[in-house]
This record gives structure tokens, C-alpha cells and sequence, in this order.
């Protein structure tokens, strides 16, 4: 088998990364956006010896697994990766690919709504046209809504398609108690007064100054509220959010000193305050520290320190520790320091399963015991998960 190569093959297996699967002398072939049971004729792409990668170029039979997706972008776009397959697909295959990685672990993936769940999109702009870039590629799908988005973010989508866009390369949205538009770019000023009719506009920021409204967007998770500004993080998916944080509360024991690694903008330290004497928290990026900074102010929580650093920069002895890490995962000299650490719990919350899976098994002195899925991303191939570590000895 060969780049190029064109063949017709029948799907006999798919996964949660939305790939059908086919095999051909002794290869297996990726085929994207296809289930299981479909007949397609495909081009080679990329073949690695025993794995290729393949794009359809013609349908000759769908498969009864197959499901006509809601979203006419979906073929083109690369936000979404599974809207071709049913929820309960979905989520069979994201709690299958779990448990392979995680052998003991058979875990039912807790998930929410798969529509209107996202409270934040990064839009770019391209020939004037305001869209999502498709995957690993700068071609751009002209979108006017997306199934995945507040509804309150589509609704602004609709109006921002009808502005000047010639000197807008970006523009963020988030959602909260209203809207936060970043915008990377110019925009003339009655573009500005369109967008500000919009009585859900907050926050305008353009090139990180802000041009209209709060500095800060409030969100709420539980009965706390959260700000955020234009370059900080905060979960995606609020709601589900709320389930994530709050299973980690129930594994939370009273304890002394808690750490809250790569902590953001402080929401999970903050939503742990009652369980802790005291916490600190670790974050690299500037924004987000003085939004949790903000936020433990506004909360008056009293025992939360926030440290502007590096993860690694971890001084102190901690009963608890949270790790938050972005998908790359502990660095080793992270994964070094924990070892060594007296804390007797770590609780590692990761959107990436196989970086997950490395820096478990490099957490030599932690024992494994208990994983929880969360689908933070439906519709996605992404998958959020929590595991609990305990100190495989007193120390
Ligand atoms: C997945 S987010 C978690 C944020 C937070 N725990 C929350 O739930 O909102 C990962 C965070 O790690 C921060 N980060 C990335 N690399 C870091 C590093 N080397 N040291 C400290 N923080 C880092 C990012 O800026 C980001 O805020």
C-alpha cells in the first residue's frame, strides 16, 4: 500500500476519535467520519508501516450505525469529530477506550447535554469571512452558528457576520453572565455600536486592551462566581464542570495544606476553601493569577495564596495535592517532586488520557484507585478525567 493509492473497503471497526476502521494486507486504515458497517472508497494519505491514513472520497453504502449529522459544517469543519454517530455511541466508545487504557477500570462516562454546551469559541477570520479552521489545516469553514455553542454565542455569531471583517484576524467569545469578545485585529466604530446593541455584550477587549464595558466576565459554578478576562482559562463546559468539582470535593478529606497545581484562574482551590486550613495555588500564565487573585478576593475566601511560577516551583509540605496540567501533562521535574512529596493523596484531573496514563505509571510512589470520565467535550474526540492517587506508603 501506497500514498495515493485509491481502494474501496468495508468499516469493521470505529473509535472515539471518530475513525472507521478498515483493514487492508495486514494494515489497519484510519478512515475519518465513517462507522462501522460503511462501504467507502478512500485515498491513501499517509502509510506508516502496519497504520495508514486515509480521506473518503466517494460514499457507496452507509451503514445503518451511521447518523446524518445536525450540523451542516460537520463534513468541512474541524471542530467536532463524532455528530456522525449517536450519543450513546459515543459515549460506549470514549468509556471503551478508558478501560483499555486503564485495565481495571470500567467506569460509565458521566455526560450532560451534547448540544449548546460550549461557553467559548475562538473564531478566525479569513478572505473576510468569519469561521473555525478545519483540522491541522489554515483553511477556514465560513460558520454562521455551531450546534456546540451557547445560544447566546450564536446569536452574537449572527450579527458579527455582518460586520467589517477586513482588519479582524480573531475574535473570542466567551460567556458567562453575559459576553466577553476579544478581538485580535481593528474594528471600526460603528461596528462597535452594532456589536454593543446586543444588550448581553459585556466586554469588548481589542488587541488585550479593553474598549467597552467590564474588565471582568462573571461566571458561576455552583454558589461561587468566577471572573474571567480576556486571556484567562476557565472550563469550557460549565456544567459538567460543576460535576468534576464537586467529585473532588467529596475525595477531599479536612486536610492541613492543600496544593492546587496549575491552578488557573483558582477554581478548584477555591471551590475546595471549606476543606483546607490552607491553600496555595500555581499558575504560569500572568492573566489567569490576577483573576484568581480577583476571585479570592471577591469570594472572601481567607486561606487561598495564589504564586505566579513555573509548576515545578513547589516549596512546602502538602497533605493534598491537585494537579490540573494542560494536555502535555507533568513535566519530569514535576513528576520528581511528587514522588518525593509527604502528600498521602493526589488528585490528577487531565484532558488527555494518554498523558494521563505516562505520568501515572511515573508516579511511582502513588497507587492508583479510582478513575472518574467526564465528557467535558461531547461530540469531540476529547475526553476529561480524574483519577485518585493515594501514597502507596507512610512517608
Ligand atoms: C487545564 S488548565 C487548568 C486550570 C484550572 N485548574 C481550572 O480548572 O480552571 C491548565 C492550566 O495550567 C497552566 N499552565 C500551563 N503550563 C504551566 C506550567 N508550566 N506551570 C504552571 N502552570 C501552567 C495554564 O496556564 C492553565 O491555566
Amino acid at each position: 500500500m501506497k500514498e495515493n493509492d485509491i481502494l474501496t473497503v468495508t468499516i469493521i471497526d470505529d473509535n472515539h476519535m471518530g475513525n472507521g476502521i478498515a483493514k487492508k494486507d495486514d494494515i489497519t486504515i484510519f478512515v475519518p467520519k465513517t462507522v462501522t458497517g460503511d462501504i467507502v472508497q478512500i485515498k491513501i494519505e499517509k502509510v506508516k508501516k502496519t497504520v495508514a491514513e486515509s480521506k473518503v472520497i466517494k460514499i457507496i453504502e452507509r451503514s445503518k450505525n451511521y447518523q446524518e449529522p445536525l450540523c451542516p459544517y460537520y463534513n468541512e469543519c474541524g471542530g467536532c469529530d463524532l455528530l456522525h454517530i449517536s450519543y450513546n455511541k459515543e459515549k460506549k466508545l470514549k468509556e471503551n477506550y478508558i478501560k483499555k487504557l486503564f485495565k481495571d477500570y470500567e467506569k460509565k462516562i458521566i455526560s450532560l447535554d451534547r448540544e449548546n454546551y460550549r461557553n467559548k469559541v475562538t473564531l478566525h477570520v479569513k478572505d473576510n469571512k468569519l469561521g473555525i479552521y478545519q483540522k491541522e489545516s489554515n483553511n477556514l469553514t465560513k460558520i454562521s452558528h455551531c450546534l456546540l455553542l451557547d445560544n447566546d454565542i450564536n446569536k452574537l455569531i449572527a450579527i458579527l457576520e455582518k460586520i467589517d471583517l477586513n482588519k479582524i484576524k480573531e475574535i473570542v467569545i466567551k460567556k458567562g453572565e453575559g459576553l466577553l469578545l476579544s478581538i485580535t485585529g481593528s474594528i471600526n466604530n460603528n461596528d462597535l455600536e452594532t456589536i454593543i446593541k446586543n444588550k448581553k455584550v459585556k466586554s469588548i477587549y481589542q488587541n488585550d486592551k479593553l474598549i467597552y464595558g467590564d474588565k471582568y466576565l462573571k461566571v458561576k459554578l455552583g454558589n461561587l462566581t468566577y471572573n474571567v478576562n480576556n486571556n484567562s482559562f476557565f472550563q469550557v463546559n460549565s456544567k459538567c464542570a460543576e460535576k468534576l468539582y464537586n467529585y473532588i470535593k467529596d475525595n477531599v478529606e479536612s486536610t492541613n495544606n492543600l496544593l492546587d497545581l496549575y491552578c488557573g484562574t483558582g477554581s478548584i482551590g477555591i471551590y475546595l476553601h471549606e476543606k483546607a486550613d490552607f491553600i496555595t495555588g500555581i499558575e504560569i500564565n500572568k492573566d489567569s493569577v490576577i483573576c484568581a487573585k480577583k476571585n479570592i478576593e471577591n469570594n472572601n475566601i481567607k486561606n487561598y495564596k495564589i504564586v505566579n511560577s513555573d509548576a515545578s516551583n513547589i516549596k512546602g509540605k502538602y497533605d493534598t495535592i491537585i494537579v490540573d496540567p494542560p494536555r502535555s501533562g507533568l513535566s519530569k521535574k514535576v513528576i520528581n517532586i511528587l514522588n518525593k512529596s509527604s502528600a498521602s493523596k493526589i488528585i490528577y484531573v487531565s484532558c488527555n488520557p494518554s498523558t494521563l496514563k505516562r505520568d501515572i505509571e511515573l508516579l511511582k510512589n502513588y497507587d492508583l484507585k479510582d478513575i472518574n470520565i467526564y465528557n467535558m467535550f461531547p461530540a469531540t474526540k476529547h475526553i476529561e478525567t480524574v483519577c485518585l492517587l493515594t501514597a502507596e506508603k507512610e512517608k
